[in-house]
């Protein structure tokens, strides 16, 4: 909890640090990526930093962090932290590196909000910033510890199966010959890989089979250029990565996963590659025993590009009472809507608990119909494969 000074010197500047953050945030990067450059070859993610897109989701926590400490004191934003905490354990962030985010965060702010940062509003920021830094450490450090430590497991490629034109599945075993740990359907691995230059760039990918006892799925779509650059990982990984090579793999993190017994109504829906952890939990699903109904929701352009459709639908037919509504931009085959996903037409039960992945517009439209139906806002659950920016402050 904040102390009450501080509380109230947050208050009185939060505004102005809201108000700066693009600045601050720049400035921050800047600063730290010169003095560590290591860190922007082989742990931030380049792409995001050149594209700008993960650029605010790191400020923008911190203030969504203190805004939650003024409104509700005695409670953590514990969605918030959860999703970041696998993020960061995931791809291998180090307790020791919190000091370094300290340091360069501190110097963009007072950087940019000059004689503003009084010897005061830096002691209740810096408050702040641990206060969440040791909640992150502490979750982090137990999600690590439940796994054995974090490491770059090595994982041999035993089949490579073409989905689609642009999604690949790689079946991966573990080089080393030992066990497979346990992963929770919906989870993600990070994947390390070397490229042409010399970085080491992190990716994240769902596990898109169902949990089993020797082996692990995931399954990429190839991310093609235009005005920016092709995909660097996706890229690397279609053209180059075949049966027989290894891959670097952390153990499996994310928090979309079903805390929900047999009698809960279920919906699963997805757009385009956010259709892999989808199969997981359906996989799962289907060979728990679930009693109450699974509605299946499922947005792609064509049957073609839909990756991973024959387990989609095979999953889902295991189901004791499932239903199937796919959407298709063209080619709609009888049975299956044409257009972009529309729930008007299908039927939610009270009590569902509803679980999505998708591009943020996919997401918002379809968070809105199923609040429109009667879906709690804290019975929606989601995955977004990038930065989390679509919506402050989600759960
Ligand atoms: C939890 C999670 C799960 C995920 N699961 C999956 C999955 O199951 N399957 C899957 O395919 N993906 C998944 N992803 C997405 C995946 O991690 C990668 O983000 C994706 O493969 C793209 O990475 P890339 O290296 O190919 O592209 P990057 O090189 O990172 O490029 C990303 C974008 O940035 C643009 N960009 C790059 N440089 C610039 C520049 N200079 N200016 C402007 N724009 C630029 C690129 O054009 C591209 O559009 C997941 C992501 C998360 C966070
Ligand atoms: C209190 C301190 C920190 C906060 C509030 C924070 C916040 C965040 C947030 C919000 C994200 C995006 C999560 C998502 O939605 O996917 C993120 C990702 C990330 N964080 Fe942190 N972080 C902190 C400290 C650190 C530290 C110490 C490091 C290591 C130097 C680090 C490295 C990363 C990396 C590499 C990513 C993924 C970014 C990418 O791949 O583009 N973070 N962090």
């Amino acid at each position: 909890m904040l102390s009450e000074q501080s509380a109230v010197t947050v208050r009185a500047t939060l505004p102005a640090v809201g108000a700066s953050l693009g600045e601050i945030t720049e400035r921050f990067y800047a600063g730290m990526f010169a003095a560590h450059p290591e860190l922007l070859r082989d742990l931030f993610n380049r792409g995001n930093q050149a594209a700008g897109t993960q650029r605010r989701a790191l400020a923008g926590s911190i203030a969504a962090f203190a805004t939650q400490l003024l409104e509700h004191p005695d409670e953590r934003p514990d969605a918030m932290l959860q999703r970041i905490a696998h993020k960061h354990a995931s791809l291998g962030v180090t307790a020791d590196q919190y000091e370094i985010v300290h340091e360069h965060l501190f110097a963009a702010i007072a950087g940019v909000l000059g004689d503003a940062v009084t010897p005061e509003v830096a002691a209740a920021w810096t408050e702040v910033y641990w206060l969440m830094a040791n909640a992150l450490i502490a979750i982090e450090r137990r999600l690590h510890e439940e796994r054995g430590g974090h490491g770059w497991r090595p994982w041999e490629v035993v089949e490579r199966i073409t989905e689609t034109a642009d999604v690949v599945t790689f079946r991966l075993r573990p080089a080393d010959g030992g066990p497979v740990r346990d992963f929770r359907a919906g989870q993600y691995v990070s994947v390390r890989v070397a490229l042409a230059d010399g970085a080491r760039q992190i990716r994240q990918y769902s596990l898109s089979g169902a949990p089993g006892p020797d082996e692990r799925q995931f399954s990429v779509k190839r991310v093609h250029g235009g005005p920016t650059p092709d995909g660097e990982v996706s890229g690397h990984l279609h053209a180059r990565v075949r049966a027989g090579d290894v891959l670097e793999l952390s153990e499996a993190y994310g928090d979309l996963v079903l805390d929900v017994g047999a009698d809960t109504p279920l919906l699963l829906a997805s757009a385009g590659i956010g259709v892999t952890p989808m199969t997981a939990l359906l996989a799962h699903i289907a060979g728990s025993g679930h009693r109450a109904p699974v509605t299946v929701v499922h947005g792609d352009r064509s049957p073609a590009d839909h990756a991973l459709r024959a387990d989609h639908e095979a999953y889902a037919a295991k189901l004791a009472a499932g239903t199937v509504h796919f959407w298709y931009e063209q080619d709609a085959p009888a049975g299956a809507y044409t257009g972009y996903v529309d729930l008007t037409p299908v039927p939610v039960a009270p009590g569902t608990r509803a679980y999505l992945c998708g591009p943020p517009p996919f997401l918002r439209a379809v968070r809105e119909q199923l609040m429109g139906k009667g879906v709690a806002p804290a019975g929606i659950h989601y995955e977004v494969f990038g930065p989390d920016l679509w919506q402050a402050g989600r759960g």
